[in-house]
């Protein structure tokens, strides 16, 4: 254990962007005693670029930054002690005896550190880049203990894919346009390509696919062919080997290699257009990993059409890759989205399971299908999508969202590892016997060859990546699971609080606080009993918007009407899904007794006055979670506040600025599911908080002058349904009121609305003296990276908070707005909030 005066020796630390993530080597403080270091540095036989070359220049890079020491790098086996990174072949041969290694798995490595020299030696020259990361995590966390084990992943395909578009646009990307392409090209500029290789191979990720799957063929173009070879090259030192996703209908595109009648994929002219453009690829990418397709799926095209077999479309890519090696990935996301409500049996969550039935065993062997964790889609909570367990004579990958495309967009802190390993952990009891999602995926339960995850990621171009530097630490465990899916996702973090910013006590414990509790509560704020995250499924996928969950073709629904609520998915009486899993898991979810709470509305149709377990009614849990969740995230802010001076100030401010807008976003949805329901249901909160606010002064109540109140749609999204906008956009309103509360000192809170395409200027003052002023840019300067709104509703709804305001009764409040572009200078309400209450 480091002793508290080791910390008093860390000074402000200077700033940083978040570039380098969790590969930072933040120099140890002096008053540690280092372990004496071997001299040198020995890369086994390594030529330029090759892994192991990687392998020994981040080695010396880290033990320089780490201990301030320049370690040399030899190429030889060396006499002297030293830090011998290499193949264990290489290894053999350098040294002339075989190290006493166990058996090494591809990509494994074996990490000594026992003696006076330290070994890495990877079982391929990927696995000893691993073991060199590994050692260099050890270091930069202070740890010098002496250790001996060797490391195997847990499944070979451990890939991550980026939704990137050919203009630079990245869909569900939340932190700037794509590191891989511009204006229709592959980029000239590797650099980020390198550092995200970097980022990549440092937690043990082997493939990435660069573009969406919702493909563009144009990437296909000799151009862009070329240009898959820039990036193949930024990413081979690292061991991450290329992939694409492509677009099925491709052959009769015509923007490459002529223009076919068909793309059928039996079809002999269409199997020698697909081969030909492999052999292309291969050509220009030696080692390229394979393709990803999203085929018969919302609008893309696929083998259905010509009444071919998922299969048949998945073979042609797959006999198209196999004399290289390559893998075809296949989304198993394959549904109607145009299915009628109307239909109670009609179900989305059935589709890929009634989609794949009869095929499997009918995929060539290097085809791995990839599922989503869940039947629907990243919602946050789904019960285990039940295809797992349906296909055992073909390989599977598990598909999770790095990037948290309904669960907050980055601008809300969400750790998921936690939520992933309900699913991970979740046993299927496939013939009665323990069938763990993570033993399927990684080969284990069914004998397969291949399988493993993909993570969807989307950083891009900002230097924090994904937009937050807190959410990089669903990344870092992305890949420390990928590699072990039995670790523990809190020790995973706060590994990666220690390398990304502090050893210091205060700062893991204070980020692991926040991160452990961040799901829950978003959970508890958006959708609770497995509802879905009741986000507006039909525009940004970001705020509140619960009705837009009924009534639409894509089958995400939850069929609240004013007395029940919930899909029945039972056998007896519903759509059948619970049927599609093995019999244990059938009847337990078939049986609403057995059913756990989080899930009943997954399963069930219930009265709103349906009792949980818990021995809460259904509309009484919803009430009590989202006042209970709203509450947790007043306290990140507050908590975070605790580590001023103990991390460097852009990344805290960075941060403080994105838990505080969280703080008050958590209100908005807290407000609008609670009142959605309310409305809806007629039931009163046995608490009486919903659509009581005794702190809060209406902006329509308010004396405007050059405002007028505006009725809001959805109505839940503002305070008593109603906000109030300029008279005009190009002049100044002003709304004022007199103050009722008693004497003291609150925090002031004004909610307002963000719209993309305008940055109105507020000013608030009492008794004409200045408070404060706030612009609503946040959209605009990409300051949040969320999906925009242009209207007032739940997305653009935000709170700002001054703090430690002194007021009297009988005080003049005056709120002045400057509309800009299409924003009205929108205000909803101001709430006074005395120490501890939240309104
Ligand atoms: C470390 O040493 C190598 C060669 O021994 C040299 O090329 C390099 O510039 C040195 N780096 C620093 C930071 O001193
Ligand atoms: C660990 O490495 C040292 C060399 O520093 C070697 O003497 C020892 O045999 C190795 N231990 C094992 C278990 O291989
Ligand atoms: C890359 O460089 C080539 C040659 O200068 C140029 O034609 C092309 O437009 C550049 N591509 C991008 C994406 O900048
Ligand atoms: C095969 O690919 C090459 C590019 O490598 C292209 O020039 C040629 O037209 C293609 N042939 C066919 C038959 O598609
Ligand atoms: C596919 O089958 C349907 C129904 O049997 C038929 O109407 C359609 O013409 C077929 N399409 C093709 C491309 O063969
Ligand atoms: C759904 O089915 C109902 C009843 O058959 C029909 O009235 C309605 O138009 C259908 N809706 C859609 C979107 O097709
Ligand atoms: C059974 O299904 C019908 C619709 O077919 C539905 O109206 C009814 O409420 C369901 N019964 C129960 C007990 O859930
Ligand atoms: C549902 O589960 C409960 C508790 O295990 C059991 O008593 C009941 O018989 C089950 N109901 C049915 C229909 O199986
Ligand atoms: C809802 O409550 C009513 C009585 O108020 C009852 O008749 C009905 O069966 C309940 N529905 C469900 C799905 O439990
Ligand atoms: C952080 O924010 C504080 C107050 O908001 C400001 O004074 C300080 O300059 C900021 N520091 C950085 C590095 O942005
Ligand atoms: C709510 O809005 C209505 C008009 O839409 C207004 O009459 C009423 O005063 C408002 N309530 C409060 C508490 O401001
Ligand atoms: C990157 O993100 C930061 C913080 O969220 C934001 O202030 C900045 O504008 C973004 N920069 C770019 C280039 O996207």
């Amino acid at each position: 254990m480091l002793s508290l005066s080791f910390f008093l020796t860390f000074g402000l630390v200077a700033a940083e962007t978040g570039i380098n993530a969790w590969l930072r080597y933040a120099p140890l403080p002096s008053a540690m005693s280092h372990p004496t270091l071997p001299a040198s540095i020995v890369a086994l036989n390594t030529s330029a670029n090759s892994p192991v070359d990687t392998a020994g220049l981040e080695l010396q890079k880290g033990i320089s930054s780490i201990f301030g020491k320049n370690l040399t790098i030899a190429s030889h086996s060396s006499t002297s002690a030293s830090i011998v990174v290499g193949t264990v072949s290489e290894y053999a041969s350098a040294y002339g005896q075989s190290p006493k290694t166990p058996q090494l798995e591809n990509d494994g490595f074996w990490l000594n550190t026992t003696g006076p020299s330290v070994q890495i030696l990877g079982q391929n020259e990927r696995g000893a880049l691993y073991g060199a990361f590994e050692y260099l995590s050890m270091l930069a966390q202070g740890n010098f203990s002496k250790v001996a084990y060797a490391s195997n992943p847990a499944a070979p395909v451990r890939w991550v894919n980026q939704w990137d578009n050919l203009d630079g646009s990245i869909e569900r990307g939340y932190g700037g346009n794509s590191i891989f392409f511009t204006n229709g090209l592959v980029v000239n500029t590797t650099d980020r390509v390198s550092q995200y290789a970097r980022l990549l191979a440092s937690i043990g990720i082997n493939g990435v696919v660069v573009n969406n799957v919702n493909a563009n063929s144009s990437l296909l173009s000799p151009t862009n062919v070329a240009g898959l070879g820039r990036l193949a090259d930024a990413f081979r030192p690292y061991g991450v080997q290329v992939g694409i996703s492509l677009d099925f209908a491709s052959p009769t595109e015509g923007l490459v290699y002529g223009n076919l009648s068909s793309y059928d994929p039996l079809d002999a002219g269409v199997i020698s257009w697909w081969q030909n453009v492999t052999d292309t690829i291969y050509r220009t990418v030696p080692d390229f990993a394979g393709y990803l397709v999203k085929a018969d799926s919302e609008g893309q095209p696929g083998p259905l059409t010509d009444n071919r077999t998922l299969a048949d479309g998945a073979n042609l890519f797959a006999n198209a890759l196999k004399p290289h090696g390559g893998i075809l990935m296949f989304r198993a996301f394959v549904y109607n989205d145009m299915i009628n409500e109307t239909d109670w049996k009609a179900d989305r969550a059935n589709a890929a399971v009634q989609f794949f039935s009869g095929l499997d065993g009918k995929f060539a062997d290097n085809v791995i299908i990839q599922i989503k964790y869940g039947p629907i889609d990243f919602q946050i909570r789904e019960p285990t999508s039940p295809l797992f367990a349906y296909l055992q004579n073909t390989s599977t990958a598990i598909e999770l969202e790095v990037t948290q495309e309904y669960l907050g967009q980055q601008c809300h802190l969400v750790y998921l590892p936690p939520l992933w390993k309900t699913v991970l952990d979740f046993d299927l009891r496939k013939n009665h016997q323990p069938s763990l999602v993570r033993d399927i995926i990684t080969g284990k339960r069914f004998n397969r060859p291949l399988g493993g995850s993909a993570a969807v990621v989307n950083v891009g171009l900002n230097d924090t990546w994904l937009g937050s530097h807190l959410s990089m630490s669903n990344l870092y465990a992305y890949g420390r699971l990928a590699w072990n899916w039995a670790e523990d996702p809190e020790a995973i973090l706060e590994d990666w609080t220690r390398l990304t910013f502090s050893p210091d006590p205060t700062v893991i414990q204070t980020i692991t606080n926040l991160s452990m509790s961040s799901w829950p509560a978003y959970e508890n704020y958006s959708g609770n009993l497995g509802i879905q995250t009741l986000t507006d499924i039909l525009y940004t996928h970001f705020g509140p918007n619960p009705a837009s969950q009924d009534g639409n073709g894509w089958g995400q629904w939850t069929r609240a009407d004013g007395k029940t609520i919930g899909m029945d998915r039972t056998v007896s009486n519903g759509t059948g899904f619970s049927g599609q899993y093995p019999q244990e898991i059938m009847e337990m979810y078939e049986n609403i007794t057995t059913t756990p709470d989080n899930l009943v509305l997954w399963f069930h149709h219930v009265n709103y006055t349906h009792q949980l377990h818990s021995g809460e009614t259904v509309i009484q849990h919803f009430y009590n979670a989202h006042y209970a969740g709203a509450e947790t995230a007043q306290t990140f802010p507050t908590q975070w506040e605790g580590l001023q001076g103990k991390i460097d100030a852009e990344r805290y401010n960075e941060t403080l600025f994105r838990l505080t807008y969280q703080a008050g976003h958590s209100i908005v949805w807290r407000d609008a599911i609670t009142r959605f329901y309310h409305n809806l249901s007629g039931i009163a909160d046995s608490q009486s908080r919903v659509t009581h606010h005794p702190w809060r002064i209406e902006a329509e109540s308010m004396k405007l002058e050059g405002y007028m109140p505006y009725t809001v749609s959805p109505f839940e999204t503002a305070s008593n349904n109603t906000a109030i906008v300029t008279s005009s956009n190009s002049t100044m309103g002003t709304a004022s009121a007199v103050l009722t509360f008693p004497n003291g000192t609150y925090d002031v809170g004004v909610n307002f609305y963000d719209l993309l395409g305008g940055q109105s200027k507020f000013n608030l003052n009492i008794n004409n003296d200045f408070v404060g002023q706030w612009t609503a840019d946040n959209v605009e300067t990409g300051r949040l990276g969320h999906a925009p709104s242009v209207y007032l509703d739940g997305h653009s709804a935000t709170r700002v908070t001054f703090r430690n305001v002194t007021i009297k009764k009988g005080d003049r409040l005056e709120i002045t707005g400057t509309p800009d572009g299409i924003e009205p200078a929108p205000l909803d309400y101001v709430v006074f909030l005395p120490k501890g209450v939240v309104d």
